[in-house]
């Protein structure tokens, strides 16, 4: 028989099982229930693995809360006086805006205190990947993603977009430093 002929027993689902195929079936339901766990465990243990809330939001509703916080905790601006760095105090909601194509504004974090990082995208589907810790989000506009963080090393990190959203998409980086 060939695959190409129609099976001589049509309902296969009615054979008894196969033991090899039977074995199979045993071992991708063991490993499947492996991976499941793991998702739980990573959720704890996974210091890479961040859990966010996610809200709905609008691009003005999240431009107000983020602007508010720019007002009130920049210390200074980079490129040319385009970016804000803005140091909010320690355990704050801090605010990063993706849009077409960048990240705004840099924050300036403090090593070993927590945060609630807000994000949004004010007009297309963004990447949020933090590098080099390697965290990967995404970005949907229409929503604010808060994921609590904790920086444990100082340094520069870079924000980059991971999803492409359009020509300018391999220059859409953002800043994050942690003191
Ligand atoms: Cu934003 Cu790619």
């Amino acid at each position: 028989m060939s695959a190409i002929s129609p099976p001589a027993e049509r309902l296969w689902w009615k054979h008894p099982i196969d033991r090899v195929e039977g074995m199979w079936i045993g071992i991708a339901f063991v490993w499947s229930m492996v991976m499941f766990f793991m998702m739980v465990y990573w959720h704890m243990y996974g210091g890479q693995n961040l859990s966010t809330e996610t809200y709905k939001t609008t691009p003005e509703q999240f431009t107000v809360k983020a602007q508010a916080m720019v007002d009130q905790y920049t210390v200074r601006t980079e490129v040319d006086g385009q970016y804000p760095v803005v140091a909010p105090p320690v355990g704050s909601d801090v605010y990063m805006i993706a849009r077409l194509w960048n990240f705004w504004p840099i924050l300036q974090l403090e090593k070993g205190q927590t945060y609630r990082l807000h994000l949004t995208s004010l007009d297309y589907n963004h990447g949020f990947s933090l590098q080099p810790a390697n965290i990967n989000i995404q970005i949907v506009p229409g929503y604010e993603h808060v994921v609590t963080v904790t920086p444990n090393q100082s340094g520069t990190y870079s924000v980059v977009c991971n999803e492409y959203c359009g020509i300018g998409h391999h220059t859409m980086v953002g800043r994050i430093y942690v003191k």
